[in-house]
């Protein structure tokens, strides 16, 4: 029997083999290794895509999340709006600026932060709103930028999986006033390595960010503010941008995959298995994800039939133990019940019709 292996990077990045080595050879003779043209066309090519005026590129998504942060003036004394379920970078960006976390629970039919808690949760010390769009779909942008409007928040999006999804007519990272991207080599738009970006329209916040991963300076050896070294390596954004260009491809290709995987879990009712997201919500699919009533069950089931699975994500950051002091006694129910119950199928561009297949008939078995 064939396995199928939850992600295979190398797998997916074969098809821009020869791309990649003429782009890394131009960056090679262009002898820029820092920064240079190679960055800044990602930048505006990245922008154009999202829709928005402005890219600053940085070194990871996580640091996109803190210079954005910075960027807008939030730190010690403000609180800080998240998810209760979402990768921990999420969390760690908030602690790292010393604002307050103050998790909201997540929607049980989205996994993303659910809008009717978020003005429960808002204090005279509420700086900002973290929504993430978890899996590849817009968290509800509309609601929540009325929100932060009536409460004068800022809205960061944390859209590190969600390059390209469209709510409301917008791109992912479109609708805040800065949103925050990861090009981790796993993510639908990955690079060989770490790298991040953010983008906005607010050329102000834009030139705060750049100044702010590149050591507070924009004039060399002048440091305006206590910055730190956060830039996209020009290899990792030529690569970037003969991925972009397939960009449209790549989440056609996920769509299809998630279709196959959806009709066989809707074909057959049954209370063991039921996906998360319905069909009127647009997604770019970085993870399909499932909830299993016994994930042990489902998990050994799958790869009994040579398809392995992952978990996205076991434990919730209030759960960790970086956290546990602080948030351990919190009452986050969906969350928990997703991080108990939700396995990631695998999905990606490069899966032929039979493997697609392999996973269909594993989920048919199974119900
Ligand atoms: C939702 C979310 N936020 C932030 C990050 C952090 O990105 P990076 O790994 O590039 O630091 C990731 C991915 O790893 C993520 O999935």
């Amino acid at each position: 029997m064939k396995q199928l292996e939850f992600l295979d990077l190398r797998r997916l990045n074969e098809p821009y083999l020869s791309d990649f080595e003429n782009a890394t050879c131009t960056n090679f003779r262009s002898g820029h290794y820092i920064g240079g043209p190679s960055v800044a066309k990602f930048e505006q090519e990245f922008a154009r895509y999202c829709g928005v005026r402005q890219c600053v590129s940085v070194g990871n998504g996580l640091d996109a999340l803190v210079i954005a942060l910075r960027a807008l003036g939030v730190g010690v004394g403000d609180e800080v709006i998240v998810p209760g379920q979402t990768f921990v970078a999420t969390w760690l960006a908030v602690s790292a600026v010393g604002a307050k976390i103050v998790p909201v629970d997540v929607s049980s039919s989205t996994a993303n932060i659910d809008t009717v808690l978020i003005e429960g949760a808002i204090t005279p010390h509420t700086k900002a709103i973290i929504p993430v769009h978890l899996y590849g779909a817009c968290a509800d942008m509309a609601r929540i930028m009325e929100i932060a409007r009536s409460h004068s928040l800022f809205v960061i999006e944390d859209a590190a999986q969600a390059h390209g999804a469209i709510c409301g007519g917008k791109r992912a990272g479109a609708h805040g006033h800065v949103g925050c991207f990861s090009f981790y080599p796993s993510k639908n738009l990955g690079a060989l390595g770490d790298a991040g970006g953010l983008v906005t329209n607010d050329d102000v916040v834009a030139e705060r960010a750049r100044l702010l991963g590149n050591y507070g300076s924009i004039q060399k050896y002048v440091h305006s503010e206590i910055g730190m070294n956060s830039r996209l390596d020009p290899i990792q954004a030529s690569l970037l941008s003969v991925k972009l260009n397939n960009i449209d491809n790549i989440i056609e290709k996920r769509k299809k995959c998630a279709a196959a995987y959806s009709e066989a879990i809707s074909s057959r009712s049954s209370t063991k298995l039921s996906r998360l997201l319905k069909d009127d919500i647009d997604c770019v699919w970085h993870n399909f994800v499932v909830l299993a009533d016994d994930r042990q069950q489902f998990i050994d089931h799958m790869k009994s039939h040579g398809v392995h699975t992952a978990i996205h994500y076991p434990i919730i950051p209030s759960r960790q133990e970086c956290y546990l002091e602080e948030f351990g006694s919190i009452n986050l129910p969906i969350s928990e019940r997703l991080a108990a119950h939700s396995v990631s199928l695998p999905i990606g561009e490069y899966l032929n019709e039979c493997e697609i297949n392999q996973v269909v008939q594993a989920i048919s078995t199974y119900l």
